[in-house]
């Protein structure tokens, strides 16, 4: 069978620095194949020279046999193939249905007299009657007139892909696709796929989550550095061999915690009977209390959506209390500001890393001192010492094995998961006394979880208090000493992290709290 993509020695250049190196990449026709490998090894560099975004430096490109030589993505929709970016292109103030239209011209014939012309057009009606039919044959439980702004992340993606099947592509490219999704939304997507291939769609999965190659894909390619480093049927192979070729060396999968009593260690970090409201008046974080101990690693889980993001807007400066207080080492810090927190020493892991944690417009340099500018080293007398600041940042990206092709680059040009990197080395640079990290393995990759997931253990081994927020409960679960679930912005329960079994905490995740016990107080 002719591969329905196959390029040969596909190279691309960014002016010195290869991404890809003569790549031989091959698809057959309805399968899912998995593109896997660390952030920056190039996989959306390849992809986009398939989806026509980026023309090779050198080698070539067939589909179905057919040599192609793609200038804009236009020239591979003609030909069948579709991608779904990272990061959606919605217009959120549009129906579904007008998104899916968006970039699609309809003409109509229309007769003036003796002579008839082709106006551009758009039939409403018929057209969401069209979206409507696909929605309901993929089972995507959406609403064609529904406001996208409206949608979650998951159904958002639902769009993304209805844009791909509206046009009738039969290869679809996913970057990165789970990255943004909950547990359940991932699920439902991986349904969506499975879907697609009943349908005769081919499917390209990037990801570096291994777990979903095993449980997705029918083969899989492994690029490391720009180049193929491993080809294969998935059921001929496993994590742990994935793991490895993908970073080099052997990862550890599981982090190895050392569980130690904290119970003589004083209390550093207290949040009490902590609650606040959204913009709608509701109450969203309910009467909340802990405290984190010198050297402990407080973990919070729960479904997305049950306060965790509210709890971290309270405990950075980005949403104020309406009752309770929070104080680090006995003082209080109710509602301080970021900056203030950080001078506190506070340090902060934000949830959306590029609307609270980095500013893309700016050096990566910049970002590494973003928050901590006013301090002695980088600032004298209001002027910034450039030096310094250069000096700090080249030591960081070697300290944290952050991937760039400059130094002196934008933030918008690395990858998830270097970007959460500088983030990370500019907090924990910082040398705090708290940490409060949210979702702070969200779309990196496994050379850097393990990296970040050991940078925390190491943290708390120094002494420091971590508050984890995550919507990963195996993360959870191997780095916290205490686990505190949330749901409907309360805390329902609590468990010692080293006894903890996976379908107790998924009980209280669900809102079921023990044996109908009372729920117990929180204190420590
Ligand atoms: N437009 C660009 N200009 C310069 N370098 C780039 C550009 N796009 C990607 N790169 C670099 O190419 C490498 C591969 O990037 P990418 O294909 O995005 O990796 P992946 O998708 O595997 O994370 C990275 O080092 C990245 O910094
Ligand atoms: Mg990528």
């Amino acid at each position: 069978m002719v591969p329905i993509i196959k390029t040969v020695d596909l190279t691309k250049k960014f002016g010195d620095f290869t991404a890809n190196d003569a790549i031989n990449f091959k698809v057959e026709e309805g399968e899912i194949k998995a593109v896997v490998g660390e952030n920056g090894a190039g996989k959306t560099t390849l992809m986009n020279m398939i989806y026509g975004l980026l023309q090779p430096t050198s080698g070539s490109m067939f589909i179905r046999g057919q040599q192609v030589d793609f200038k804009t993505p236009t020239d591979a929709i003609n030909m069948g193939i579709g991608m779904v970016h990272q990061h959606f292109k919605l217009v959120p103030s549009l129906t579904v249905y007008e998104n899916v239209l968006l970039g699609i011209e309809m003409k109509k014939t229309v007769s003036l007299g003796e002579k008839t012309f082709k106006m551009p057009y758009l039939d409403k009606r018929r057209a969401k009657k069209e979206v409507q039919v696909i929605i309901d044959e993929y089972g995507f439980n959406l609403d064609a007139s529904s406001r996208v702004k409206d949608l979650s992340i998951g159904a958002k993606q639902k769009v993304e892909i209805l844009k791909m099947l509206y046009r009738e592509v039969d290869i679809v490219i996913f970057d990165e696709p789970t990255a943004v999704l909950t547990p359940q939304e991932i699920e439902s997507f991986f349904k969506t796929m499975r879907r697609m291939k009943e349908h005769g769609k081919t499917l390209i999965l990037i990801t570096h989550k291994l777990r979903e190659v095993m449980e997705v894909s029918d083969s899989v390619v492994v690029i490391k550095d720009g180049q193929v480093v491993g080809d294969m049927p998935t059921e001929k192979t496993n994590e742990v061999e994935l793991a490895r070729l993908m970073v080099g060396r052997d990862v550890l999968l599981k982090v190895d915690k050392e569980y130690k009593s904290l119970r003589q260690k004083p209390e550093v970090y207290e949040v009490r009977n902590l609650s606040t409201e959204n913009d709608e008046g509701v109450e969203v974080v309910k009467n909340v209390s802990f405290t984190i101990r010198k050297g402990e690693i407080l973990g919070v889980a729960g479904v997305e959506g049950n306060g965790q993001s509210e709890l971290l807007k309270l405990l950075t400066g980005l949403m104020r209390a309406t009752n309770g207080n929070v104080t680090l080492h006995g003082k209080d810090i109710t509602n301080a500001w970021p900056g203030q927190l950080r001078k506190k020493g506070v340090a902060m892991i934000p949830e959306d890393r590029y609307i609270h944690g980095l500013c893309q417009e700016m050096t990566i340099g910049d970002n590494t001192i973003a928050g901590y500018h006013d301090s002695r080293d980088v600032c004298s007398r209001g002027l910034m010492k450039r030096k310094a600041i250069e000096q700090r940042r080249d030591a960081l990206i070697d300290k944290y094995d952050i991937r760039i092709s400059e130094k002196g680059g934008f933030v918008s040009s690395l990858s998830g998961g270097n970007a959460q990197k500088i983030i990370i080395a500019r907090e924990f640079d910082a040398d705090p006394d708290v940490l409060i990290a949210a979702q702070p393995t969200r779309g990196v990759d496994i050379g850097a979880i393990e990296f970040i997931h050991n940078s925390l253990l190491e943290l708390a081994d120094a002494g420091k208090s971590v508050l984890l927020i995550s919507n990963e409960l195996s993360e959870v679960m191997s780095l916290a000493d205490r686990i505190v679930v949330m749901y409907k912005g309360e805390i329902i329960g609590e468990v010692d992290a080293k006894q903890a079994d996976r379908e107790q905490i998924g009980m209280l995740m669900a809102g079921v709290k023990e044996g109908g016990e009372e729920r117990e107080t929180k204190q420590a």
